[in-house]
């Protein structure tokens, strides 16, 4: 079955292997007599920073977000990967070693040669990249604090060999030429050689790594880290703080959760996160539970370019059993054909107005149905599959619903076995304020008692078709009637969101996961384009303490910084949705007050 798809994995490993190929090539048509030239030491300290965003392009695929080896095209790849995470194998790499690597590859092992594709700046920021891999921040954290007490007296605070007891010729830690030389394993090898270290025996293996692990960061730069996070958990339920719960703090940098913290909020709920990489492409989310109910702060939190302050507050809930105040906002679909199918994602945005957290009766929160014609129904958003249980020819969903306008989304995937003309009837679980219907033009037409044409678009090089319908009633169907389904036209290679189940006549997860990607940029289009019915209801917001230009920067940088970590389908959906929802509206609010 999964052998049929279209999937992004297969789709990356076309693309590795097109890129092994283009090694070859390069490999080939270059004298192989002459030897790589040895990597020429870097003018300026290569930056992990700097090798995020290529790492994710480029290396990800195969070598895997954290660099274990697990990236989607490594299983095409015969030989185990290294698992760069692992200090062990990082600690030998000597980083001058890793460059020519990188640079030059090693066609024969299938690691492609990146030198004519990326500047020497470019792979050295890689090269730190790799090293700081294996470098946990509490490690490096602790290794400055043991560098400052028992080594900055020789080797100065900067690193250079200038400190009040050196002896005449220190090394300098900064020294590229030689850094780039050296291994982890031999600037160990050498600390234990040296006499002068003597004094330092007391040292344990853990805090010698840890410390040397820090003296690379001489060479090296690595994201600051003197960001403080500050913040408060609240009840919002009886605007109270609500004090002595466990907090976390998840640290998402680029794609991924890189590292998370807890500490305990005082008995006022406030908390406190210190040491704190301040850099651009990182996102905080605060986590605490309460009464068994797991709450993420509303919005991620980031610091602005030039302060290392920063405000994250939680709120919390108490239950309620009473769905009076939940809602349906918004009902989208979005309408693609395969040849012998109509794929649809639907998506129900589910809303509580109230001040509780809606949690049902025995965990089953939100009752709905698909049309009786739907097959391959799969959900997102539900890694274990039993986030949505079968029930009275449907389904209910056991995510509790707290507070807010977009708290839960349901996104289904299904597809309707094609006729020449065919009926799919939603059901309508609640009353729904508007529904929207995008459906892409392929030749098939679309009639419906409830829906009005509105325009046709281009998205991404497909064009579609935009119907909307509003106040639709409970217990009514939604019906779409689709006609000159025998006039389809199928395009030989598809491409934008709506081909996204073109290719084959299946979903899989991965799919989903990019018609999603997909459709939250044609929604995200509308929202912008101003479609009044796509528009977030407008909540007046209590006045911050930042002036309005200085939340727009930070509401921008937001929203970019969330969209490139969902497109690469990590960042966690709650948080993303929730987020999204919040800083458009408010951003739209600021731009028109
Ligand atoms: C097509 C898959 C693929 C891609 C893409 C890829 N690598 Fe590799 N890489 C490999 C394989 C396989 C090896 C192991 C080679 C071997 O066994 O010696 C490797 C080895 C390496 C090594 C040497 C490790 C060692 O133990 O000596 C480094 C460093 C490295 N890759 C970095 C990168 C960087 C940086 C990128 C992105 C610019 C990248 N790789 C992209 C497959 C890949
Ligand atoms: C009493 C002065 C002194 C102190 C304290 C001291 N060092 Fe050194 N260190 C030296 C001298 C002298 C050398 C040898 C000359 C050189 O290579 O710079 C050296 C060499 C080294 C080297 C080898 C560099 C290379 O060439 O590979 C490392 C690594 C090192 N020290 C790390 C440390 C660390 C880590 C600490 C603290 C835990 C520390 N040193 C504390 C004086 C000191």
């Amino acid at each position: 079955m999964r052998r049929h798809l279209f999937n992004v994995q297969r789709l990356t490993f076309n693309i590795s292997i097109w890129l092994v190929l283009g090694g070859l090539i390069f490999t080939v048509f270059s004298s192989p007599l002459l030897a790589a030239p040895p990597a020429q030491a870097p003018d300026t300290p290569p930056s992990v920073s700097g090798g995020r965003a290529l790492w994710t392009e480029n290396c990800q695929p195969c070598h895997g977000p954290t660099g274990q080896g697990d990236g989607p095209a490594s299983q095409n790849i015969p030989d185990p990967l290294p698992n760069f995470s692992d200090p062990k194998t990082a600690w030998q790499h000597i980083p001058a070693e890793n460059f020519n690597v990188i640079k030059n590859g090693r066609v024969e092992k299938l690691m492609p040669p990146w030198g004519n594709r990326l500047s020497d700046a470019q792979i050295w920021d890689l090269t730190a990249y790799v090293w700081n891999l294996s470098v946990k921040p509490a490690e490096l954290a602790a290794g400055e604090t043991l560098y400052t007490e028992k080594c900055a007296a020789c080797h100065g605070s900067s690193g250079s060999g200038d400190g009040p007891e050196a002896s005449a010729n220190m090394v300098s830690f900064t020294d590229l030429a030689v850094m780039t030389q050296r291994s982890q394993v031999e600037l160990q090898a050498n600390f234990k050689a040296g006499p002068e270290h003597a004094s330092l025996n007391t040292l344990s293996e853990q805090e010698i790594s840890q410390v040397l692990n820090y003296v690379r960061s001489f060479s090296f730069t690595v994201p600051q880290r003197d960001g403080i996070l500050k913040g408060q958990v609240i009840n919002a339920t009886t605007n109270k703080p609500q004090g002595n719960i466990p907090v976390t703090l998840r640290i998402f940098e680029g794609n991924n959760e890189v590292e998370h913290m807890t500490t305990q909020a005082d008995s006022t709920g406030n908390y406190t996160f210190e040491k704190l990489p301040t850099d651009h492409s990182i996102l905080y989310a605060v986590e605490g539970r309460y009464k068994d109910i797991s709450y993420l702060s509303d919005q991620p939190g980031l610091f602005t370019p030039d302060s290392t302050e920063t405000t994250l507050n939680l709120n919390v809930y108490e239950t309620t059993t009473s769905a009076e105040a939940i809602n349906v906002k918004q009902l989208h679909y979005l309408i693609s054909f395969t040849p012998d199918a109509v794929n649809v994602v639907q998506i129900f945005v589910v809303g509580n107005q109230g001040k509780h957290t809606y949690v049902g009766t025995n965990g089953q929160t939100f009752p709905f149905k698909l049309p009786q014609n739907a097959q391959n129904v799969i959900f997102e958003n539900d890694p274990t599959g039993m986030r949505f249980v079968e029930a009275d020819d449907g389904y209910v969903d056991t995510e509790p619903i707290t507070p807010g306008e977009d708290s839960v989304t349901i996104v289904a995937a299904y597809k309707v076995p094609l006729a020449d003309s065919l009926d799919i009837e939603v059901p309508l679980p609640a009353d729904i304020a508007s529904a929207n219907v995008l459906m892409q033009d392929q030749g098939a037409k679309l009639n419906s008692p409830q829906l009005q044409f509105v325009e046709k678009r281009e998205f991404q090089g497909d064009s579609f078709s935009i119907y909307n319908a509003a106040n639709l009633k409970k217990d009514q169907d939604l019906v779409l009637q689709l006609t000159d389904l025998n006039k389809l036209a199928f395009a030989a290679a598809p491409a934008g969101p709506g081909a996204v189940a073109t290719a084959s006549g299946g979903l899989n997860q991965d799919h989903l996961r990019w018609t999603i990607v997909g459709l939250g940029g044609v929604m995200i289009l509308l929202v912008a384009l101003g479609y009044p019915y796509l528009r977030p209801q407008l909540t007046h917001q209590p006045a911050t303490e930042e002036d309005s230009s200085m939340r727009r920067q930070k509401l921008l940088l937001l929203l970019a910084r969330l969209d490139k970590a969902f497109e690469a389908g990590e960042l966690d959906k709650r948080i993303y949705h929730r987020a999204r929802a919040k800083y458009k509206a408010e951003l739209m609010q600021l731009m028109e007050g």
